[in-house]
């Protein structure tokens, strides 16, 4: 599976979150890897690249339309997600240290939905412009060790705020740990929500 490796600055990688760094439909792992300093200058990089191309754009899995997802392929590649990362810890020598998915857009909702159907795999995610991704599929396990952060815009047609109210919810009521960060504006990430995360990451548990 192509992907990314960089690790963190020698000496001091150890303590901080590997971050896994997702990319949204039709960008790569190079583009999303830049944003990763912003958020934590310290942490190992694992940036794998979307199995699947829609006329030639890169994602992560399939969809019908615009929002309508083909929830098949969001199970099946949220399932080789994580076998990525079971993979990746044991080949990077990342075991004891916390994995952090950070995904844009497309790459938010397979992020989301490896994280509520594998948590054993992944159990913390940074959300921009995430929405459901599992719409009539509920987390299959506990997420009660699991925390998520969501980062949308009020205006967003392609997250629209009704599924992330149901993602919210579903996340919840599984027991999870969820902030919700609402801004202004529509899809993409803004200077306040990087600022956010950044804050998040350092206040972890
Ligand atoms: C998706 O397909 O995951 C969302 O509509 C966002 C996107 O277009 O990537």
């Amino acid at each position: 599976w192509p992907h990314l490796h960089l690790p963190g600055p020698d000496g001091v990688t150890e303590s901080a979150p590997v971050l896994l760094m997702l990319h949204g439909t039709g960008s790569d792992e190079r583009e999303i890897s830049r944003l990763a300093p912003l958020l934590s200058a310290e942490s190992t990089v694992l940036a794998p690249r979307g199995r699947l191309s829609e006329n030639g754009a890169r994602r992560w899995f399939r969809r019908f339309a615009e929002g309508v997802f083909d929830v098949d392929s969001v199970v099946t590649e949220a399932a080789a997600l994580a076998s990525f990362l079971d993979a990746a810890r044991s080949e990077y020598d990342l075991d004891g240290r916390t994995i952090v998915a950070v995904g844009l857009s497309n790459g938010a909702n397979i992020a989301l939905a490896t994280a509520m159907l594998h948590p054993q795999s992944l159990d913390r995610v940074i959300a921009f412009s995430g929405m459901h991704p599992l719409a009539g599929l509920e987390a299959t396990s506990s997420l009660s060790g699991s925390e998520f952060l969501l980062l949308n815009g009020s205006d967003d047609p392609m997250a629209p705020s009704d599924s992330v109210d149901a993602l919210e919810t579903a996340l919840r009521s599984a027991g999870a740990t969820v902030d919700r960060i609402v801004r202004p504006g529509g899809h993409g990430i803004a200077q306040s929500e990087l600022e956010a995360a950044k804050g998040w990451l350092e206040s972890m548990s």
